[in-house]
């Protein structure tokens, strides 16, 4: 059981793969391998065509359902996208904003990450706000700097309580899908400094209540070691989420420690 106050979160990101006949059997084999699990909270980001096939599996479990983005407005003309209020009607608990492919395949600043999560925080989702610098970034030295932005920007107007419904997570581009993980150490490094620049916004009580997950390669062999670490408050699963297995392993790591 976690003697850390804060609650871990482990949520897979199944990002553009399984169709909804597909995205059913893989939540009833993360449902018969997580159920009963304690001690963190499960989540699965589908996508959003598999939300009600999800939805009908997951529904009275412990595992909770998340989308991979969200709109700003509430409503009107802007093709292609959902608002949060849909998400929510559909069963949606959690919803993915900023994450690295939508920030360098789709244009997402910065600002619109912002406007994302305070929309989705204003009609009451949970919000995974995903940071993380290139690799290029990391080897310049600005790897703090940048993420510190990136934190601060994409909260700025969210309110120390909107704040319990905020998780952040820390994800180095240059580990995502690339089987390049990044060391215990580092990911620590930079979860703290996240948490650190948390507590110069809303205080120290924030800060420490506040989930920072590292996503980028976590698997069933690296997450134990990743998820020893203090700052490091669960995971952001890609690839490892789609097998159901490997991702109940991470799930038990996170109940461990
Ligand atoms: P991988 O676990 O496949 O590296 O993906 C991480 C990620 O981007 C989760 O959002």
């Amino acid at each position: 059981m976690s003697t850390k106050k804060r609650r871990k979160v482990i949520a897979g990101n199944w990002k553009m793969n399984m169709t909804p006949t597909e995205a059913k059997e893989l939540a009833k084999g993360v449902y018969e391998q997580v159920k009963g699990k304690k001690g963190c909270d499960v989540v699965v980001c589908v996508p959003f065509v598999d939300i009600p096939a999800v939805a009908q599996i997951v529904k009275g479990t412990i595992i909770k359902l998340g989308a991979q983005n969200v709109h700003f407005e509430e409503k009107g003309a802007y093709t292609g996208e959902l608002s949060a209020d849909m998400l929510k009607a559909v069963g949606c608990e959690y919803v993915i904003v900023g994450h690295s492919e939508r920030r360098q395949y789709f244009a997402e600043t910065d600002q619109t990450v912002n406007k994302r999560a305070l929309a989705a925080l204003n009609a009451g989702l949970k919000v995974i706000i995903c940071v993380g610098e290139s690799l290029q970034q990391r080897e310049e030295g600005v790897t703090e700097e940048l993420v510190r932005m990136q934190t601060k920007i994409a909260l700025r107007d969210v309110t120390a309580e909107q704040m319990a419904n905020v998780v952040i997570a820390y994800e180095p581009i240059w580990a995502i899908g690339t089987g390049k993980t990044a060391t215990a150490d580092q990911a620590e490094e930079v979860c703290g400094q996240i948490r650190k620049v948390i507590g110069e916004v809303y205080g120290e009580a924030v800060a420490e209540a506040t989930t920072v997950q590292y996503g980028g390669s976590m698997n069933a062999k690296n997450c134990e070691e990743l998820l020893s670490k203090k700052d490091v408050d669960g995971g952001l699963i890609g690839g490892a989420s789609l097998k159901a297995p490997d991702f109940a392993v991470i799930v038990n790591a996170a109940t461990k420690g």
